[in-house]
């Protein structure tokens, strides 16, 4: 049995940038061109090793306790890939929200995998993370290493980009929980087919210039708000205190506005903290931050 190890790891949720829906392809999934950004709201996971021979995640949400967790489903899938009965126990403390559009849980299988692979000392070759990741959901390959990336294909195709200038984010959580498949399913083709946010967005990304936030745009905004009207609600509370642009992430409802300043940003919160059911104040978090939260990069403690 190996030295037993614990270590906690953040999982950090993303916003979509831009989130452009270029098609339906014949798998049922869309294609898409989306520039995600991982950011300071997280989960934590308690990962401990070397005690057991099987895996188990306990959850602070009861209804995340079920194998069906898409951390648990990880740990499972990289068992599996390893072929020997390593072991792992999980606790869980969700803060992220779920069913959000801020890949909460995703982040939770990325980070769940990552730990675990340096845990176990797995040394698996470059990008073999991502592609279990994509058999467990689309946000996976690219919650793998986070920071800021240019995302394609049905969210597997993860082309890493240049750290931006830190961005201060009001994120808010509208009170109606979204199902990912039904928001893609009542897309129209008229929604389908351009990308030029998401180019205007890389490129500027790659000069390094700042933000254009005109480019900012989600291509399943139309249909969420259609469908919940909670949605316009608090992007209008948003707006009235100062916000703007207020975008929403992934297949919603959750909406963020940017800031270049802190101090733009906390006067915002301090005008929408009382009226909005869920909302915090977070930050852009880069790719090397995300890298130096794992434990290849943390004193393993053992007991
Ligand atoms: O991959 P994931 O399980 O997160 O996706 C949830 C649902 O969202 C899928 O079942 C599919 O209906 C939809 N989806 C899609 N195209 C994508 C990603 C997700 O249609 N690129």
């Amino acid at each position: 049995m190996p030295t037993p190890r614990t270590v906690f790891v953040p999982a950090y949720a993303k916003i979509n940038l831009t989130l452009n829906v270029l098609g339906k392809r014949p798998d049922g999934y869309h294609a898409l061109a989306s520039v995600m950004q991982t950011v300071s709201l997280a989960d934590t996971l308690l990962i401990r090793t070397g005690e057991s021979e099987t895996v188990s995640c306990d959850v602070d949400v009861p209804e995340l306790r079920s194998e069906q967790n898409l951390a648990l489903r990880a740990a499972h899938l990289l068992r599996e890939t390893a072929g020997r009965p390593l072991g792992a126990d999980i606790e869980l403390r969700k803060v992220v929200p779920i069913q959000a559009g801020l890949g909460g849980g995703s982040s939770d299988a990325a980070t769940a995998l990552t730990a675990l692979s340096a845990l176990w000392d797995l040394h698996l070759p470059p990008g073999r993370l991502e592609e279990l990741g994509a058999q467990l959901g689309s946000d996976v390959p690219f919650l793998v290493q986070g920071g800021t990336a240019l995302v394609e294909g049905r969210g597997e195709v993860v082309t890493p980009l240049p750290d931006m200038r830190p961005l201060w984010l009001i994120v808010a959580k509208p009170a109606v929980n979204v199902s990912t498949a039904e928001i893609f399913r009542a897309l129209a083709p008229a929604d389908f087919g351009h990308d030029e946010d998401t180019r205007a967005v890389v490129s500027a990304i790659r000069r390094g210039a700042d933000l254009p936030v005109e480019w900012l745009s989600n291509t399943l905004e139309r249909v969420a708000i259609e469908r919940y009207p909670e949605i316009a609600a608090v992007r209008s509370t948003l707006e009235h205190a100062g916000a703007s642009p207020v975008r929403m992430s992934g297949s919603g409802p959750t909406l963020y506005a940017p800031f270049a300043h802190l101090g733009q940003a906390a006067e915002v919160y301090g005008r929408v903290a009382g009226a909005l059911p869920q909302v915090w104040l977070c930050h852009t978090v880069t790719r090397t931050q995300v890298a130096a939260s794992r434990p290849e990069r943390q004193e393993f403690s053992s007991r």
